[in-house]
């Protein structure tokens, strides 16, 4: 019996760990007797969310039909696993207090399974008022509950979003009382983590509760996986790039297990131009971002695809080390963003934010100001071009454009 179990305990390590390259037994524990849960995110999660594009619409054939796609691209062969449905799903409570999916969701359980089914991982939200954000049933006094059902359909990850609790539970129970009411919001984030963690099932945890009271601060502790740092991130460059702006100073907050989270992407949404998807796409791998596509993705067109599989660029998001880019100097309208990354590279993000090419002219890029010294040899990430770098040289980016490469061997 000893031998059996403790077998079937490696099968499961085994089986989580190859199960996605951001799932893995708890590391360095070489104890199999009384294994760590596995631990997820141990680099930034990747997929896809139905929120950016489908909003209230989604259906279950929408989140098949992304499944598909994700598989069919080539995104699944880059890294993307999760398909997350948001807002929308959710139906009635029964008298038992089990809720239920809505007629757009017909049966969950077969819907984790079409996905698992394809090699991928399947997200859904809830919020811990008694509301979503869209005003359906949401976890408020049902937590335990709802983590049971999660995990019986298979549910592998959970963007938690906190929608009526502040309306309805925090300004309600402690009216005037600001850092009570933080407690309360605290509190009903680790009241969802001990649910998941019950359920045994390894569940990435997001919060969304749009960056207030520092949650880089006190997010590990609830034992969250990611935290959205901002408020909704919108198809448009000012959204993007004064998200990233927002992102200065929070590097310290990321690493293995724990990610900030700029919000989700917009590549290929709005009327962003290509330049404007290439420098998000860069910057939210600079910044050790979620990488979680929120586009049409049925109707891609091969520039966003090529866009989203940049396997450099993904690989610069998923490095091992965990290290967040910071912004290392900003010149008018140019901003200079640089990333440690394993075995001794780095990375340089150097991004045209003004209207007009010439707005960098004459822009030179400054080894000093970055700790370095040139010539420096380095790989320009979206024409794949060797670049020589030198001191002060002066470098041409179009408007909303960026220039990203990456130093094997920084001096
Ligand atoms: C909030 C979140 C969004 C999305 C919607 C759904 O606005 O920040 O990302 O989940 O709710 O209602």
């Amino acid at each position: 019996m000893r031998i059996l179990s403790l077998l079937s305990v490696g099968v499961f390590a085994l089986s989580s760990f190859a199960a996605g390259a951001q799932t893995a037994p708890g590391a360095g524990n070489n104890r199999v007797d009384k294994p760590a849960p596995p631990q997820v995110a141990l680099t930034p999660p990747m997929g896809w969310n139905s929120w950016n594009f489908f909003a209230g619409r989604v259906t279950d054939k929408d989140i098949r039909d992304a499944a598909d796609q994700l598989v069919a691209t080539g995104m699944k062969d880059a890294g993307y696993v999760y398909i997350n449905i948001d807002d929308t799903w959710e139906g009635e409570r029964d008298a038992d207090g089990v809720l239920h999916s809505n007629a757009k969701f017909p049966d969950m359980k077969a819907l984790a399974d079409y996905v698992h089914s394809k090699g991928l991982k399947l997200g859904i939200y809830s919020s811990p008022g008694p509301k979503t954000c869209a005003g359906f049933a949401a976890s408020f006094d049902h937590e335990a509950q709802d983590a049971q059902l999660y995990a019986s359909w298979g549910i592998d990850y959970l963007k938690y979003d906190l929608c009526s609790y502040r309306e309805g539970v925090m300004q309600v129970q402690e009216p005037d009382d600001k850092a009570a009411q933080m407690r309360l919001m605290v509190a009903a984030y680790a009241k969802m983590d001990k649910a998941l963690k019950t359920t045994g099932r390894p569940i990435v945890y997001s919060l969304c509760q749009y960056g207030w009271d520092a949650v880089w601060e006190w997010g590990p502790k609830v034992g969250a996986n990611l935290w959205r740092t901002t408020g909704d991130i919108q198809p448009n460059w000012n959204s993007i790039y004064s998200i990233l702006n927002e992102q200065a100073g929070l590097a310290q907050y990321a690493g293995p297990g724990h990610w900030n989270d700029p919000d989700m992407l917009e590549v290929g949404n709005g009327k962003l131009s290509l330049a404007e998807n290439r420098t998000h796409f860069s910057v939210w791998a600079m910044l050790a971002a979620p990488l979680l596509a929120g586009n049409d993705l049925p109707n891609m067109t091969p520039e966003v695809r090529a866009i989203l599989t940049n396997r450099e660029v993904i690989a610069i998001d998923q490095d091992s080390l965990g290290r967040e880019a910071t912004r290392a100097y900003s010149d008018g309208e140019v901003d200079v963003w640089t990333r440690h990354l394993a075995n001794g590279s780095m990375a340089i993000a150097v991004v045209n934010a003004g209207s007009d090419r010439y707005s960098t002219h004459p822009f030179h890029l400054s080894l000093a100001r970055l700790g370095l010294r040139g010539p420096l040899k380095g790989k320009d990430l979206w024409t794949g071009k060797q670049i020589r770098l030198t001191d002060d040289m002066p470098v041409e980016i179009a408007s909303h454009d960026i220039l990203l490469i990456r130093i094997p061997s920084p001096k």
